[in-house]
């Protein structure tokens, strides 16, 4: 399990293991932009402030690793991430 942090929003979560960011964000509320939820399609693509994510996508580039996250599929290496949202 690791924390997602809303920086706009505020708000922190616990993402359980087996359940997608992008779950727990419309568990609370949050209305995510989703389509394919299987990491190809890029629509739930979020900005990533801090920490180091898990890529588990197919879509992001290398270069754009750092500073983005596909919320659907995509997990945390750190123990919280900080999103754009
Ligand atoms: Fe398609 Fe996440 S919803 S990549």
């Amino acid at each position: 399990p690791f924390t997602v942090k809303l920086a706009r929003t505020g708000g922190a979560f616990e993402v359980p293991v087996g359940k997608s960011i992008l779950a727990v964000l419309r568990d609370h509320g949050c209305n995510a932009a989703s389509s394919c939820e299987s990491g190809t399609c890029g629509t739930c693509r979020t900005g990533l402030l801090s920490g180091e994510a898990d890529h588990r996508d197919m879509v992001l580039m290398p270069e754009e690793m750092e500073s983005q996250i596909m919320i659907c599929v995509s997990r945390a290496r750190s123990a919280q991430l900080v999103l754009d949202l």
